[in-house]
């Protein structure tokens, strides 16, 4: 039962719920953040519990790899074989179930640990949920710290409106020791195209743009947790 009020509650339910999907032998994709971070809690607990056996977890950030260890959780480094499941959060989730993700910095390892995953299972409250992307957040994107002045002034002739993600006196630092520009999104774009001209951009290394990934999502609401399913593209 969820142990907290508020949306804290509503986080942890939609986790508990996505975690039903999750089965014994299982190679599940581990998300990063404050909502990903219940289901890794859950599934500790499962394991813990005798419900869950030979579950092994491929972390998408160095906080994740440490909270799963500590709840008991095997962790092996990703490999090139696929993940039957991936549960993470996500910054904002569209109609089609597109994301925009990396708010907490993890977008890199995310990506190329959930790209691997059958099905990439989103969890989020109600929040996070918007009828375009770009509509509440930044796109996260990681670049490389060397040069980084050039390719932020690559990248404002894309997206002029943007900055270096630096919360303190020196910049954002990513696990993969890369930096982040938190670039925000105009009005009407299209995704895909963006995403191109963004990965074909010197200096970027990966975007915060999760396109066609997901397969469902759990969004959780004080009226109860919604189930949405991609629709067929
Ligand atoms: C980590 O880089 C992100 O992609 C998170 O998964 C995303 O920001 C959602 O995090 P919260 O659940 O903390 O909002």
């Amino acid at each position: 039962m969820p142990e907290h009020n508020g949306l804290e509650a509503l986080k942890q339910e939609a986790a508990i719920r996505a975690c039903a999907l999750v089965h014994s032998g299982m190679r599940v994709g581990l998300g990063t953040g404050s909502t990903a971070k219940y289901a890794i809690e859950e599934l500790g607990r499962r394991v813990q519990a005798g419900e869950l056996t030979g579950i092994v977890g491929v972390a998408t950030s160095e906080a994740s790899d440490t909270l799963a260890r500590s709840v008991g959780l095997a962790v092996e480094a990703l490999d090139p074989r696929p993940l039957d499941i991936a549960i993470d959060g996500a910054d904002e989730i569209d109609s089609q179930l597109n994301l925009i993700k990396g708010l907490g910095g993890a977008l890199l390892r995310e990506k190329l640990t959930e790209v691997q995953a059958r099905q990439l299972v989103i969890v989020a409250d109600h929040t996070k949920t918007v009828t375009h992307l770009g509509q509440k957040a930044p796109l996260p994107i990681e670049i490389a710290r060397f040069g980084f002045l050039s390719t932020i002034e690559r990248l404002r002739g894309l997206l002029p409106g943007g900055r270096l993600r630096q919360p303190g006196a020196q910049p954002y630092v990513t696990d993969n020791g890369n930096y982040i520009y938190d670039a925000q999104l105009p009005a009407q774009f299209d995704p895909a195209q963006l995403e191109r001209q963004l990965k074909g951009t010197l200096g970027v290394v990966e975007t915060g743009f999760f396109l066609g990934m997901a397969t469902h999502a759990f969004v959780a609401a004080p009226d109860g947790v919604t189930e949405r399913i991609r629709p067929p593209s």
